[in-house]
């Protein structure tokens, strides 16, 4: 199912993750052991298109094409002629033409990946489309867990917080059910999308419901931005019967983790005890979107003509 694009988890199937995540971890041994080959992505190029502000999908992207010998480009929507203008498409067009190979955008619209890989001879690769898929982070999520567990069947997952709002709670949910893992979300009722439980999540009715021996507890960043007011009282309501402290986090299994995608508001969804305690592997996360984005890459340009 591996196209010229990388849009959604949802449209892979589960050998396309199983061949992403073996490669991520031969390139993650790579990384570490300072061992890459920079001629994988010799002379081809990168642009990231960012309509909406990213610090971990940008850089980590940029840096993965780098260690595999591409020449990257950041295309910052604040100094483009995206501010005079210029349509996604009229972008796409104009990348094309420079000679870009593989371009990482991320939008507010859902769907705009998808448009912009019908209409580009480039690879498309979703670095988050509003709150539809962010499929590299999924990936490295998975990733992460797999280096602590033996298998995804019947791991159990419990993902809290804006699950409404959140494009990683959904490409996690369609990868982690792919990969036989048992997904629990936990949510104020006003942060849970309609249908939420025919995707196949079992959603909690309290927090110790929820964390009761989980092996994974993912906490999930309150997105702001694309909130109507009203959705939660306050942040401190908000900690006291959603965040995870560490007298939570003794529901959980003894040998869980605790992963968040980030940027994480901290004493919110988490406690800083949580955040910088063993069990977090939060910066793991960090170190294996590298990896997982090389392995993306090297397998989309087999896919290129
Ligand atoms: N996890 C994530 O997408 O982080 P950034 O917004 O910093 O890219």
């Amino acid at each position: 199912m591996l196209s010229k694009d990388l849009l959604g988890i949802s449209l892979l199937e589960k050998e396309d993750i199983v061949a992403i995540l073996t490669a991520a971890k031969a390139m993650k041994k790579s990384l570490l052991e300072d061992k890459v080959d920079s001629s994988i992505l010799k002379n081809k190029t990168l642009a990231t298109l960012f309509y909406e502000n990213s610090t971990r999908t940008r850089i980590s992207f940029e840096l993965a094409a780098q260690h595999l010998g591409a020449k990257t480009v950041s295309i910052v929507t604040a100094t483009s002629s995206i501010q005079k203008g210029e349509s996604l498409l009229d972008n796409g067009y104009t990348l094309d033409a420079l000679g870009v190979d593989f371009i990482v955008l991320r939008h507010s619209i859902a769907g705009a990946p998808h448009l912009l890989a019908k209409h580009t001879k480039a690879s498309v690769l979703n670095g988050g489309d509003g709150a539809n898929e962010h499929p590299t982070q999924a990936l490295l999520d998975a990733l992460t867990m797999q280096e602590h567990f033996s298998s995804f069947k019947g791991l159990k997952v419990t993902i809290i917080g804006d699950i409404k709002h959140s494009r990683v709670a959904k490409s996690n949910l369609y990868l982690l059910q792919k990969m036989g893992a048992e997904v629990t979300v936990f949510a104020p009722n006003t942060m849970l999308p309609r249908g939420i439980a025919e995707l196949g999540a079992r959603v909690a009715k309290d927090k110790k419901d929820a964390l009761q021996g989980a092996n994974v507890v993912m906490g999930l960043r309150m997105q702001l931005e694309r909130m109507e007011n009203g959705l939660c009282p306050s942040f401190a309501e908000y900690n006291r019967y959603f965040g995870v402290c560490d007298d939570d986090l003794k529901f959980a299994d003894k040998a869980a983790i605790v992963l968040h995608p980030g940027p994480v508001n901290r004493n919110v969804e988490l406690t800083s005890s949580v955040i910088d305690g063993k069990q977090s592997k939060i910066y793991d996360q960090v170190t294996s979107g590298v990896a997982v984005r090389m392995a993306v890459l090297s397998l989309l340009k087999a896919m290129q003509k």
